[in-house]
């Protein structure tokens, strides 16, 4: 049986190519795109969620569109030095034809969980607001959730968006500290894993000569994105695969090695986003910010080789 799963995602070049690995992917059964800011503002999210889904041909897909603004206050604003001013590599996709459901994020995916108990997998490949405003919507879908697999955070090393903290997270500590601590079956696919993800021009030139309508979106859409790792990161070839790595759990845990710990978000000052787990302090010594806080299953390790073999198998012809 397929896992039911909805997407919340800030499309974005690696959330493209993740929600089209979750498409081709028969373990899955996308239900529901929701859209956040981070990437890009939340409309050019949900246009970009509306046009992935056209292209894939699956606009039996309800798009829900979430918030506007993180909950302490404004977005800080887009990157299109990574993601292209479309957020989509800047490839000028034409206009979409369909249109989003009048459903709010936060309510549809309260809605889905509580209608399906135990079935749907939520994963947020963007900032984590929409999901804590569903679980003040609705707590108990804390208890009625299959599981929570989440791209963001950094345990054990140095941020993307600042020295201290990953873009996801540093996009919404508030929100990403009310994630942590709702008692539900969370995974932390974050920088620990996907900055060991290094998917390399080679893997492109297969998206490029795959038959396949999203293969082909990927390769239009990755030389901006990849301009910019190689920019941000001399000598390095390629991209890191962040978004996808969080369907390659769902679809297969054991390419990843995970330790169990409880996990704050630093809210204050130049840490803002950080995620900190609580390693190397006895229960006994536990400071109270961490007392009482549910274990997060944090990704530690990774098969980068299994996991972007598992993904371009997807999406294009045998190397
Ligand atoms: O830090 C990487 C994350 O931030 C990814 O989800 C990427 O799409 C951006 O949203
Ligand atoms: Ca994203």
């Amino acid at each position: 049986m397929a896992q039911k799963m909805i997407i919340d995602t800030d499309p974005g070049v690696d959330d493209a190519m993740a929600i089209f690995f979750a498409l081709r992917s028969p373990e899955l059964d996308v239900i529901g795109l929701t859209t956040v800011f981070g990437n890009v503002h939340t409309d050019l999210a949900t246009t970009n969620a509306l046009r992935l889904l056209e292209i894939a041909g699956r606009t039996d897909i309800p798009v829900a569109k979430g918030a506007d603004d993180p909950l302490a206050g404004p977005f800080k604003g887009p990157v299109p030095f990574v993601h292209g001013d479309d957020g989509q590599g800047n490839a000028n996709l034409p206009a979409p034809r369909s249109r989003p459901i009048d459903q709010p994020a936060a309510a549809f995916i309260v809605e889905q969980i509580m209608a399906a108990p135990g079935e749907i997998t939520l994963v947020p490949i963007g900032p984590l607001t929409n999901i804590a405003l569903a679980l003040r919507l609705e707590p108990r879908i804390a208890q009625n959730v299959k599981q929570v697999v989440l791209m963001g955070g950094n345990a054990l090393c140095p941020g993307n968006a600042t020295p201290a903290a990953e873009a996801n997270i540093h996009n919404d500590p508030e929100a990403a500290d009310i994630v942590f601590g709702a008692g539900w079956p969370v995974t932390m696919v974050g920088l620990d894993v996907t900055h060991q993800v290094n998917m390399t021009p080679e893997h492109f030139e297969r998206y490029a000569a795959s038959p396949d309508p999203l293969a082909q979106h990927i390769a239009r859409i990755v030389p901006h994105y990849r301009a910019y790792f190689e920019r941000a990161n001399p000598g390095m070839r390629g991209i890191y695969v962040h978004d996808s790595s969080a369907i390659a759990y769902v679809i297969d845990p054991t390419l990843f090695e995970t330790r169990q710990w409880p996990l704050r978000v630093e809210t204050q000052g130049f840490s803002r986003g950080k995620t900190w787990p609580a390693i190397g302090t006895g229960a006994e010594q536990l400071p109270a910010a961490w007392r009482n806080r549910p274990p997060v299953n944090v990704c530690v390790g990774v098969d980068a080789k299994r996991l972007i073999a598992l993904e371009t198998g997807r999406l294009t012809q045998p190397a």
